[in-house]
Protein backbone atom coordinates (compact mmCIF):
# COMPACT_ATOMS: atom_id res chain seq x y z
CA UNK A 1 0.00 0.00 0.00
CA UNK A 2 2.83 2.57 0.59
CA UNK A 3 3.89 2.85 -3.19
CA UNK A 4 1.53 5.16 -4.27
CA UNK A 5 -0.29 5.10 -8.00
CA UNK A 6 -0.27 8.60 -9.58
CA UNK A 7 -2.38 6.67 -12.29
CA UNK A 8 -4.32 10.60 -12.48
CA UNK A 9 -0.64 11.75 -13.17
CA UNK A 10 0.02 9.15 -15.69
CA UNK A 11 -2.47 10.10 -18.10
CA UNK A 12 -2.25 13.83 -17.30
CA UNK A 13 -5.80 14.14 -16.97
CA UNK A 14 -7.60 16.72 -15.31
CA UNK A 15 -6.15 17.17 -11.18
CA UNK A 16 -8.08 14.56 -9.01
CA UNK A 17 -9.36 16.48 -6.10
CA UNK A 18 -12.56 14.89 -6.23
CA UNK A 19 -13.43 11.13 -5.00
CA UNK A 20 -11.95 9.68 -2.13
CA UNK A 21 -10.26 7.09 -3.61
CA UNK A 22 -6.67 6.68 -2.22
CA UNK A 23 -4.41 6.33 -4.25
CA UNK A 24 -2.17 3.64 -2.57
CA UNK A 25 -1.86 0.44 -3.72
CA UNK A 26 -3.36 -3.06 -1.51
CA UNK A 27 -1.31 -4.12 0.58
CA UNK A 28 0.10 -7.22 -1.09
CA UNK A 29 -0.06 -9.10 2.35
CA UNK A 30 -4.14 -8.68 1.75
CA UNK A 31 -3.82 -9.83 -2.13
CA UNK A 32 -2.16 -12.51 -0.98
CA UNK A 33 -4.28 -14.04 1.49
CA UNK A 34 -7.03 -13.37 -1.13
CA UNK A 35 -5.19 -15.97 -4.22
CA UNK A 36 -4.42 -18.49 -1.19
CA UNK A 37 -7.69 -18.50 -0.20
CA UNK A 38 -8.87 -18.52 -3.88
CA UNK A 39 -6.20 -21.19 -5.27
CA UNK A 40 -7.45 -23.26 -1.99
CA UNK A 41 -10.80 -23.77 -3.06
CA UNK A 42 -12.70 -20.87 -1.44
CA UNK A 43 -14.62 -20.16 -4.76
CA UNK A 44 -17.79 -21.67 -3.72
CA UNK A 45 -21.30 -20.89 -1.90
CA UNK A 46 -19.24 -22.08 0.94
CA UNK A 47 -15.37 -21.74 2.23
CA UNK A 48 -13.17 -24.63 1.87
CA UNK A 49 -12.56 -27.31 4.15
CA UNK A 50 -9.97 -25.99 6.78
CA UNK A 51 -10.95 -22.54 6.12
CA UNK A 52 -13.15 -20.46 9.14
CA UNK A 53 -16.36 -19.44 8.28
CA UNK A 54 -16.24 -16.83 10.83
CA UNK A 55 -12.43 -15.53 10.18
CA UNK A 56 -13.49 -11.84 9.57
CA UNK A 57 -15.81 -11.75 12.23
CA UNK A 58 -13.20 -12.99 14.79
CA UNK A 59 -10.50 -10.70 13.39
CA UNK A 60 -13.03 -7.76 13.79
CA UNK A 61 -13.94 -8.69 17.30
CA UNK A 62 -10.27 -9.12 18.27
CA UNK A 63 -9.43 -5.52 16.68
CA UNK A 64 -11.83 -3.95 18.58
CA UNK A 65 -10.73 -5.84 21.53
CA UNK A 66 -6.91 -5.11 21.07
CA UNK A 67 -7.22 -1.51 19.33
CA UNK A 68 -10.21 0.22 21.19
CA UNK A 69 -10.57 -1.99 24.53
CA UNK A 70 -14.32 -2.94 23.34
CA UNK A 71 -15.85 -6.21 23.86
CA UNK A 72 -18.15 -7.49 20.47
CA UNK A 73 -19.40 -10.91 20.20
CA UNK A 74 -18.24 -11.81 17.04
CA UNK A 75 -20.85 -14.25 16.11
CA UNK A 76 -23.68 -12.15 17.00
CA UNK A 77 -23.32 -8.83 16.66
CA UNK A 78 -21.01 -8.15 13.82
CA UNK A 79 -22.08 -8.40 9.92
CA UNK A 80 -19.94 -8.37 7.25
CA UNK A 81 -20.80 -6.01 3.86
CA UNK A 82 -20.21 -5.19 0.44
CA UNK A 83 -18.66 -1.36 1.67
CA UNK A 84 -20.02 0.67 4.17
CA UNK A 85 -22.36 1.84 1.47
CA UNK A 86 -24.25 -1.68 2.42
CA UNK A 87 -23.78 -1.63 5.81
CA UNK A 88 -25.31 2.02 5.65
CA UNK A 89 -28.77 0.99 3.30
CA UNK A 90 -29.20 -2.42 5.10
CA UNK A 91 -28.87 -0.31 8.98
CA UNK A 92 -31.32 2.39 7.75
CA UNK A 93 -33.50 -0.83 6.19
CA UNK A 94 -33.56 -2.93 9.27
CA UNK A 95 -34.57 0.31 11.74
CA UNK A 96 -36.50 2.82 10.04
CA UNK A 97 -39.70 2.85 8.00
CA UNK A 98 -40.25 5.62 4.60
CA UNK A 99 -42.01 8.47 6.36
CA UNK A 100 -39.84 8.20 9.95
CA UNK A 101 -37.15 11.70 10.17
CA UNK A 102 -33.54 10.98 10.60
CA UNK A 103 -31.58 13.79 12.22
CA UNK A 104 -28.21 14.45 10.32
CA UNK A 105 -25.52 17.12 11.85
CA UNK A 106 -24.17 18.26 8.26
CA UNK A 107 -22.30 19.07 6.48
CA UNK A 108 -21.92 15.36 6.04
CA UNK A 109 -21.23 12.41 3.50
CA UNK A 110 -23.12 12.99 1.03
CA UNK A 111 -24.22 9.63 -0.26
CA UNK A 112 -26.09 9.47 3.33
CA UNK A 113 -28.03 12.40 2.31
CA UNK A 114 -28.79 10.72 -1.28
CA UNK A 115 -29.72 7.49 0.60
CA UNK A 116 -32.34 9.04 2.72
CA UNK A 117 -34.23 10.06 -0.73
CA UNK A 118 -34.51 6.46 -1.76
CA UNK A 119 -35.24 4.94 1.41
CA UNK A 120 -38.17 7.39 2.18
CA UNK A 121 -36.92 8.96 5.35
CA UNK A 122 -37.04 12.60 5.93
CA UNK A 123 -33.70 14.26 6.98
CA UNK A 124 -33.79 17.10 9.64
CA UNK A 125 -30.55 18.91 9.30
CA UNK A 126 -28.58 20.09 12.22
CA UNK A 127 -26.35 22.79 11.22
CA UNK A 128 -22.48 22.75 12.37
CA UNK A 129 -20.86 26.04 12.48
CA UNK A 130 -17.56 26.63 10.80
CA UNK A 131 -17.11 29.29 13.53
CA UNK A 132 -17.13 26.29 15.87
CA UNK A 133 -14.90 24.14 14.04
CA UNK A 134 -17.40 22.31 12.61
CA UNK A 135 -17.87 20.61 16.29
CA UNK A 136 -20.90 18.31 17.01
CA UNK A 137 -23.20 20.27 19.11
CA UNK A 138 -25.47 17.47 21.08
CA UNK A 139 -27.72 20.09 22.64
CA UNK A 140 -28.69 20.92 18.94
CA UNK A 141 -29.20 17.06 18.19
CA UNK A 142 -31.50 16.96 21.07
CA UNK A 143 -33.66 20.08 20.20
CA UNK A 144 -34.44 18.46 16.45
CA UNK A 145 -36.02 15.21 18.20
CA UNK A 146 -39.51 15.08 17.32
CA UNK A 147 -42.06 11.70 18.02
CA UNK A 148 -40.91 10.89 14.25
CA UNK A 149 -37.23 10.29 14.39
CA UNK A 150 -35.80 6.98 14.61
CA UNK A 151 -32.03 7.40 13.66
CA UNK A 152 -29.57 10.04 14.15
CA UNK A 153 -26.91 9.70 11.63
CA UNK A 154 -23.06 10.76 12.62
CA UNK A 155 -19.67 10.84 10.53
CA UNK A 156 -17.14 10.72 12.81
CA UNK A 157 -14.56 11.20 11.52
CA UNK A 158 -16.43 13.64 9.38
CA UNK A 159 -16.14 13.58 6.07
CA UNK A 160 -15.73 16.44 4.22
CA UNK A 161 -14.99 18.66 7.70
CA UNK A 162 -12.15 15.73 8.97
CA UNK A 163 -13.56 16.52 12.85
CA UNK A 164 -13.05 14.59 15.35
CA UNK A 165 -15.60 13.89 18.22
CA UNK A 166 -14.43 14.32 21.61
CA UNK A 167 -14.89 11.67 24.41
CA UNK A 168 -17.45 13.92 26.10
CA UNK A 169 -19.31 14.65 23.00
CA UNK A 170 -20.10 11.00 22.04
CA UNK A 171 -21.02 10.46 26.20
CA UNK A 172 -23.14 13.27 25.98
CA UNK A 173 -24.72 11.66 22.71
CA UNK A 174 -24.97 8.40 24.35
CA UNK A 175 -26.94 10.14 27.50
CA UNK A 176 -28.70 11.14 24.68
CA UNK A 177 -29.56 7.83 23.41
CA UNK A 178 -30.38 6.33 26.47
CA UNK A 179 -33.27 9.05 27.49
CA UNK A 180 -34.76 8.25 23.91
CA UNK A 181 -34.92 4.84 23.69
CA UNK A 182 -36.97 4.59 20.28
CA UNK A 183 -34.14 6.68 18.59
CA UNK A 184 -30.99 4.52 16.86
CA UNK A 185 -27.79 6.07 16.48
CA UNK A 186 -26.39 5.61 12.72
CA UNK A 187 -22.12 5.81 13.44
CA UNK A 188 -19.98 6.44 10.39
CA UNK A 189 -16.34 5.21 11.07
CA UNK A 190 -14.78 4.62 7.97
CA UNK A 191 -11.87 7.05 8.51
CA UNK A 192 -11.29 6.03 11.95
CA UNK A 193 -7.63 5.01 11.26
CA UNK A 194 -6.72 7.74 9.69
CA UNK A 195 -5.91 10.51 12.39
CA UNK A 196 -3.85 13.16 11.86
CA UNK A 197 -2.10 15.26 14.93
CA UNK A 198 -1.85 12.43 17.57
CA UNK A 199 -5.77 12.80 17.27
CA UNK A 200 -7.36 9.47 18.81
CA UNK A 201 -10.93 8.09 17.70
CA UNK A 202 -13.44 6.89 20.47
CA UNK A 203 -16.09 4.30 20.39
CA UNK A 204 -19.30 4.85 21.61
CA UNK A 205 -19.12 0.79 22.00
CA UNK A 206 -17.35 0.40 25.41
CA UNK A 207 -20.88 1.64 26.67
CA UNK A 208 -22.51 -2.07 26.03
CA UNK A 209 -26.08 -0.74 26.95
CA UNK A 210 -26.14 1.24 23.63
CA UNK A 211 -25.42 -1.79 21.99
CA UNK A 212 -29.25 -2.45 20.06
CA UNK A 213 -29.47 0.92 19.71
CA UNK A 214 -26.26 1.79 17.80
CA UNK A 215 -24.96 0.60 14.05
CA UNK A 216 -21.59 0.87 14.07
CA UNK A 217 -20.65 0.95 10.71
CA UNK A 218 -17.12 1.19 9.01
CA UNK A 219 -14.99 0.03 6.13
CA UNK A 220 -11.88 -1.45 4.56
CA UNK A 221 -12.06 0.84 1.45
CA UNK A 222 -10.17 3.84 3.33
CA UNK A 223 -8.06 2.46 5.65
CA UNK A 224 -6.42 -0.36 3.21
CA UNK A 225 -6.61 1.20 0.53
CA UNK A 226 -9.40 -1.49 -0.89
CA UNK A 227 -12.44 0.86 -2.35
CA UNK A 228 -12.72 -1.67 -5.20
CA UNK A 229 -12.67 -4.88 -2.97
CA UNK A 230 -15.94 -3.98 -1.60
CA UNK A 231 -15.65 -4.65 1.84
CA UNK A 232 -17.79 -3.06 5.21
CA UNK A 233 -19.40 -4.21 7.90
CA UNK A 234 -21.92 -3.07 10.96
CA UNK A 235 -21.27 -3.96 14.20
CA UNK A 236 -24.51 -3.51 16.52
CA UNK A 237 -26.59 -5.96 18.96
CA UNK A 238 -27.59 -9.25 18.45
CA UNK A 239 -31.34 -8.89 17.54
CA UNK A 240 -30.24 -6.45 14.69
CA UNK A 241 -27.38 -7.91 13.29
CA UNK A 242 -29.78 -10.93 12.38
CA UNK A 243 -31.78 -8.86 10.82
CA UNK A 244 -29.09 -7.27 8.63
CA UNK A 245 -27.81 -10.31 7.82
CA UNK A 246 -30.77 -12.19 6.84
CA UNK A 247 -31.64 -8.85 4.42
CA UNK A 248 -28.22 -9.31 3.14
CA UNK A 249 -28.25 -13.16 2.49
CA UNK A 250 -31.59 -11.93 0.62
CA UNK A 251 -30.31 -9.28 -1.94
CA UNK A 252 -26.31 -11.10 -2.11
CA UNK A 253 -26.21 -14.13 -0.41
CA UNK A 254 -23.43 -12.40 1.65
CA UNK A 255 -19.46 -11.59 0.83
CA UNK A 256 -17.11 -13.73 -0.67
CA UNK A 257 -14.99 -15.84 1.35
CA UNK A 258 -11.90 -14.86 -0.33
CA UNK A 259 -12.50 -11.21 0.11
CA UNK A 260 -13.40 -12.04 3.92
CA UNK A 261 -9.71 -13.75 4.22
CA UNK A 262 -8.05 -10.68 2.65
CA UNK A 263 -9.78 -8.39 4.83
CA UNK A 264 -8.83 -11.23 8.08
CA UNK A 265 -4.96 -10.20 6.79
CA UNK A 266 -5.68 -6.74 6.34
CA UNK A 267 -6.91 -6.45 9.94
CA UNK A 268 -3.80 -9.00 11.19
CA UNK A 269 -0.76 -7.91 9.33
CA UNK A 270 -1.20 -4.27 7.60
CA UNK A 271 -1.05 -1.73 10.78
CA UNK A 272 2.43 -0.84 9.56
CA UNK A 273 1.67 0.17 5.94
CA UNK A 274 -1.42 2.01 7.33
CA UNK A 275 0.89 4.05 9.35
CA UNK A 276 3.00 4.52 6.30
CA UNK A 277 -0.06 5.67 3.91
CA UNK A 278 -1.45 8.50 7.25
CA UNK A 279 2.15 10.01 7.19
CA UNK A 280 2.22 10.58 3.50
CA UNK A 281 -1.28 12.07 3.93
CA UNK A 282 0.09 14.24 6.60
CA UNK A 283 2.33 15.39 4.45
CA UNK A 284 -0.01 15.53 1.27
CA UNK A 285 -2.43 17.41 3.42
CA UNK A 286 0.18 19.91 4.79
CA UNK A 287 1.12 20.85 1.02
CA UNK A 288 -2.82 21.57 0.28
CA UNK A 289 -3.43 23.81 3.27
CA UNK A 290 -0.21 25.61 2.53
CA UNK A 291 -1.33 26.00 -0.99
CA UNK A 292 -4.82 27.07 -0.29
CA UNK A 293 -3.18 29.75 2.92
CA UNK A 294 -2.00 31.61 -0.20
CA UNK A 295 -5.50 32.25 -1.51
CA UNK A 296 -6.70 35.50 -0.48
CA UNK A 297 -10.17 35.43 1.76
CA UNK A 298 -10.41 31.44 1.48
CA UNK A 299 -10.28 30.03 5.09
CA UNK A 300 -9.55 26.43 5.50
CA UNK A 301 -9.95 24.91 9.19
CA UNK A 302 -7.26 22.04 9.69
CA UNK A 303 -8.89 18.62 9.33
CA UNK A 304 -7.79 16.39 12.08
CA UNK A 305 -8.57 13.14 10.01
CA UNK A 306 -10.03 11.72 6.52
CA UNK A 307 -9.19 12.28 3.09
CA UNK A 308 -10.25 16.19 2.81
CA UNK A 309 -10.17 19.22 3.52
CA UNK A 310 -13.27 21.63 3.21
CA UNK A 311 -12.29 25.41 2.37
CA UNK A 312 -14.54 28.58 2.08
CA UNK A 313 -15.18 29.58 -0.63
CA UNK A 314 -18.19 31.95 -0.38
CA UNK A 315 -16.03 35.26 -0.90
CA UNK A 316 -15.97 34.16 -4.48
CA UNK A 317 -19.20 32.13 -4.96
CA UNK A 318 -22.63 31.24 -3.19
CA UNK A 319 -22.91 29.14 -5.81
CA UNK A 320 -20.59 25.58 -5.27
CA UNK A 321 -22.12 23.97 -7.69
CA UNK A 322 -21.26 26.46 -10.44
CA UNK A 323 -17.99 26.96 -9.02
CA UNK A 324 -17.12 23.54 -8.70
CA UNK A 325 -18.00 22.55 -12.04
CA UNK A 326 -16.05 25.72 -13.57
CA UNK A 327 -12.78 24.82 -11.82
CA UNK A 328 -13.50 21.60 -14.26
CA UNK A 329 -14.44 23.04 -17.15
CA UNK A 330 -11.64 26.28 -17.12
CA UNK A 331 -9.31 24.89 -14.64
CA UNK A 332 -9.03 21.23 -14.91
CA UNK A 333 -9.37 20.22 -11.49
CA UNK A 334 -12.09 18.05 -10.57
CA UNK A 335 -13.77 18.76 -7.11
CA UNK A 336 -17.00 18.32 -5.47
CA UNK A 337 -19.57 20.85 -4.54
CA UNK A 338 -20.45 21.74 -0.66
CA UNK A 339 -23.71 21.78 -1.10
CA UNK A 340 -24.12 18.15 -1.68
CA UNK A 341 -23.16 17.92 1.81
CA UNK A 342 -25.97 19.55 3.33
CA UNK A 343 -26.79 23.44 3.62
CA UNK A 344 -24.34 24.33 5.35
CA UNK A 345 -21.87 23.48 2.67
CA UNK A 346 -23.00 25.64 0.39
CA UNK A 347 -20.42 28.25 -0.36
CA UNK A 348 -17.41 25.36 0.22
CA UNK A 349 -15.76 23.18 -2.40
CA UNK A 350 -14.45 19.54 -1.07
CA UNK A 351 -11.03 19.02 -2.11
CA UNK A 352 -9.51 15.79 -1.43
CA UNK A 353 -5.59 15.02 -1.43
CA UNK A 354 -5.66 11.37 -0.90
CA UNK A 355 -5.57 10.86 -4.69
CA UNK A 356 -2.86 12.62 -6.17
CA UNK A 357 0.69 13.37 -4.64
CA UNK A 358 2.03 16.53 -3.39
CA UNK A 359 3.33 18.61 -6.51
CA UNK A 360 -0.10 17.46 -8.59
CA UNK A 361 -1.79 18.83 -5.20
CA UNK A 362 0.16 22.20 -5.30
CA UNK A 363 -0.32 22.44 -9.11
CA UNK A 364 -4.25 22.16 -8.49
CA UNK A 365 -4.53 24.80 -5.78
CA UNK A 366 -2.66 27.08 -8.31
CA UNK A 367 -4.86 26.58 -11.28
CA UNK A 368 -8.21 27.15 -8.50
CA UNK A 369 -6.23 29.86 -7.08
CA UNK A 370 -5.37 31.24 -11.23
CA UNK A 371 -9.58 31.16 -12.15
CA UNK A 372 -10.37 32.56 -9.00
CA UNK A 373 -7.96 35.87 -9.77
CA UNK A 374 -9.46 35.84 -13.45
CA UNK A 375 -12.82 35.86 -12.43
CA UNK A 376 -12.50 38.25 -10.19
CA UNK A 377 -10.24 40.73 -12.14
C1 LIG B 1 -18.02 8.60 5.42
C2 LIG B 1 -18.11 7.51 4.41
N1 LIG B 1 -18.93 6.47 4.66
C3 LIG B 1 -19.05 5.46 3.77
C4 LIG B 1 -18.33 5.45 2.59
C5 LIG B 1 -18.50 4.29 1.64
O1 LIG B 1 -17.44 3.37 1.81
P1 LIG B 1 -17.38 2.00 1.03
O2 LIG B 1 -16.38 2.17 -0.07
O3 LIG B 1 -16.93 0.98 2.01
O4 LIG B 1 -18.75 1.68 0.51
C6 LIG B 1 -17.48 6.51 2.30
C7 LIG B 1 -16.74 6.56 1.01
O5 LIG B 1 -16.44 7.61 0.49
C8 LIG B 1 -17.37 7.57 3.24
O6 LIG B 1 -16.57 8.63 3.01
Amino acid sequence: MAGAEDHESDRGGPINMWVADPGFRTDPKIVDAFNFAVSNGCTHYFPAPGFDEHVLEKALARYYQEEQGVQVDPMNEVCPTHGAQEALSLSIQVCARPGDEMVVPEPTYSALIEKLGVFGLRPVFVPLLEEEHWRLDVDAVKSALTKKTRMVYLCDPNNPTGTVCSRAELDALGELLKENRGVSLLLDECYSRVLFDGSSHHSILDDRALLGQVYVVSSFSKTYAMTGWRLGYVVTGKENAERIKRLSEEYNGGVSYAVRYAGAAALAQCSESVRAMVVELEGRRRVMLEALAQIKDVACDTPNAGFEVFPNFSAYSRDSVNLSSDLEKKAGVKTMPGAKYGPSGEGHIRLVFCAEEGPRIKEGVSRISGLLRAQTA
